[in-house]
């Protein structure tokens, strides 16, 4: 149901084999919750999303700030947000609410949709305008 398209592509290798990494994490807390694995699963899965989300936006901060992009404020303030969820719906589990499904699934739909799709585009389009020759244009 998620799968990573080159349409996603940054064109910076790092950051887009991580872009595919989250994609396997999501369908791992998808199939998850569709066959109603248990809550220790799901949890766990939870915490190494969470884990690695942190890692890839410092990727991320490190490109931006490299490339001195105008914008990184608003981006990292973003991920913020996101790993708030992310921290939400980990507290969410631990206190033991029974429903798994639908917020696992709204929350999903805001990451790919709101962030990778629209706020990471937008460094793409800056990096395509500014610095296209740094761009290996990867999965492309
Ligand atoms: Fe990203
Ligand atoms: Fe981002």
């Amino acid at each position: 149901m998620f799968s990573w398209k080159p349409a996603y592509s940054l064109g910076i290798e790092e950051v887009d084999a991580q872009h595919k990494k989250i994609f396997d994490f999501l369908n791992k807390l998808f199939t998850g919750s569709s066959l109603q694995h248990n809550k220790d699963t799901l949890k766990k899965i939870l915490e190494e999303l969470t884990q690695f989300a942190e890692s890839h936006f410092a990727t991320e901060a490190r490109y931006m700030a490299k490339f001195h992009y105008p914008d990184m404020e608003n981006h990292i303030a973003d991920h913020k947000r996101l790993m708030d969820d992310l921290k939400t719906l980990d507290s969410y589990y631990n206190s033991g609410v029974s429903d798994q499904t639908i917020p696992l699934l709204q929350f999903m739909k805001q990451w790919i949709t709101n962030h990778l799709a629209t706020i990471d585009m937008q460094f793409y389009d800056f990096m395509k305008k500014n610095h296209a020759d740094e761009l290996n244009m990867f999965g492309v």
